[in-house]
């Protein structure tokens, strides 16, 4: 017996072999979707994963002058922490996972290489000037370390910040049309910045706290 006979036989089969067609083509789009949504993943992983060989083929090109607003509502600039290396992460204080765990893992590798650590300012500048006011920053950061600092601004302003250390960040559209629960994609790299402001290197968001801990004490 073929499927052509069954087919015959079977009333209602044409019916569903046309809601069959349609699973299919449902399907097929739901595949493109995810293939679109890995492919965006797999650009941004791209960025996290530059090796230690090209960061000196990009060392004059991270970083760069920045005019921010603080967790107590100062005006900042790059030129603010000089003499002083900057451990930089972009970030947003509504995120789920990534950046806590960035932000903690940055604290102890800190807490790792003791005195060394003094002249390190951990620093974290939202890509969600929206909703980080300087008040929710200044309760965030404290949660990670009593020196963080963190930093917010116009809309404009942290762009500038994040385009002068090549940060992919953007809004993901909330499927549920809340408007207050939306998430940021972004980019999740570390940035050691020099006492003279340029870069020193960049840490990936895989790092554990003792790697980290490592590069540090070679780079100060
Ligand atoms: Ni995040």
């Amino acid at each position: 017996m073929t499927t052509d006979d069954v087919a015959e036989k079977v009333p209602g089969r044409k019916a569903r072999g046309l809601w069959t067609g349609i699973a299919a083509a449902v399907a097929v789009v739901v595949l493109v979707a995810v293939a679109l949504v890995a492919g965006q993943h797999y650009y941004t992983r791209l960025g996290d994963g530059l090796g230690e060989a090209t960061q000196a083929s990009t060392h004059a090109a991270i970083g760069g002058p920045f005019t921010l607003i603080d967790q107590d509502g100062r005006t900042v600039t790059d030129e603010s922490f000089r003499g002083r290396y900057m451990l930089i992460y972009f970030g947003y204080t509504f995120c789920p996972d990534v950046c806590p765990t960035s932000l903690i893992r940055n604290t102890e590798a800190l807490d790792l290489i003791g005195d060394k650590a003094a002249n390190v300012v951990p620093i974290l500048i939202t890509v969600d000037p929206e909703r980080d006011t300087p008040a929710h920053l200044k309760e965030y950061v404290k949660f990670f370390a009593d020196n963080m600092v963190g930093l917010t601004g116009t809309p404009d302003q942290v762009a500038a910040a994040a385009k002068a250390y090549r940060v992919y960040y953007a809004k993901v559209d909330d499927k549920d049309g809340d408007a207050a629960t939306y998430l940021m994609d972004h980019s999740a790299l570390s940035y050691l910045m020099g006492p003279d402001g340029r870069f020193v290197q960049f840490f990936r968001h895989e790092l554990d706290a003792a790697e980290v801990a490592d590069r540090l004490r070679k780079l100060l």
